[in-house]
């Protein structure tokens, strides 16, 4: 592992091929019982380039109303599936937080997708770290400091790769640039999964 930052640790290679390949087939299934959704901007109701859904009791929506955490799929009504046990296995191994996350956030970018620098602040435990895990195509993280007007950097994370943001990096501004076309076979039509996960209530 790398410390790029202090409370962003960075784990190339965290799953090998064949956990990554696991770990698409399970969210192959959960996008058959809660699809992807496209979110739309708050007040303006632009949509993102990036498609979304969740597993685990809470996922995080975004339409007109504002940002928020649901137990319930937008399109659907229904609950989120449940997350995986690869994915809170992940959580265990890199966390360093001794409750479980409620909720996991799956990114899905076409090759053309991009994420603007942002907070990840819709939170209310800020002690437990987010936990991410990229699926796919290499994409260009950017990440900076607590202020928007920061400086940053970049760092590829590839399929398999692992970042952790807690600590003093838990409310860095962070996004995605772009992806590089067609650097990972993972995915039979190209594009990335990212997959967040949070623990978003205090722990009781
Ligand atoms: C996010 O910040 O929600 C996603 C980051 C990523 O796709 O790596
Ligand atoms: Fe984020």
């Amino acid at each position: 592992m790398l410390t790029l930052a202090p409370g962003l640790t960075y784990y190339p290679d965290y799953l090998n091929r064949p956990a990554q390949e696991r770990l698409l087939q399970a969210l192959r299934e959960i996008t058959r019982d809660a699809p992807l959704f496209t979110p739309r901007m708050p007040r303006t109701g632009k949509p993102f380039s990036v498609r979304m859904t969740n597993c685990g009791p809470l996922g995080w929506v975004s339409d007109v109303e504002g940002y928020r955490y649901q137990p319930m799929h937008p399109d659907t009504g229904r609950p989120w599936p449940a997350m995986p046990d690869q994915v809170l296995a992940a959580w265990d191994s890199l966390s360093g937080y001794s409750h479980p996350p409620d909720a996991c956030l799956i990114n899905f970018y076409e090759p053309s997708a991009r994420m603007g620098l942002h907070q990840d602040k819709d939170e209310e435990e800020f002690a437990a770290p987010v936990v991410s895990l990229s699926l796919g195509d290499t994409a260009l993280f950017r990440y900076g400091g607590l202020d928007r007007k920061d400086p940053t950097k970049s760092v590829r994370l590839r399929s398999g790769d692992a970042i952790v943001f807690g600590g003093p990096a838990r409310l860095i501004y962070h996004g995605i640039d772009r992806l590089m076309a067609a650097s990972s076979d993972l995915l039979p039509q190209g594009g990335r999964l990212n997959l967040t996960l949070r623990k978003v209530g205090k722990p009781l």
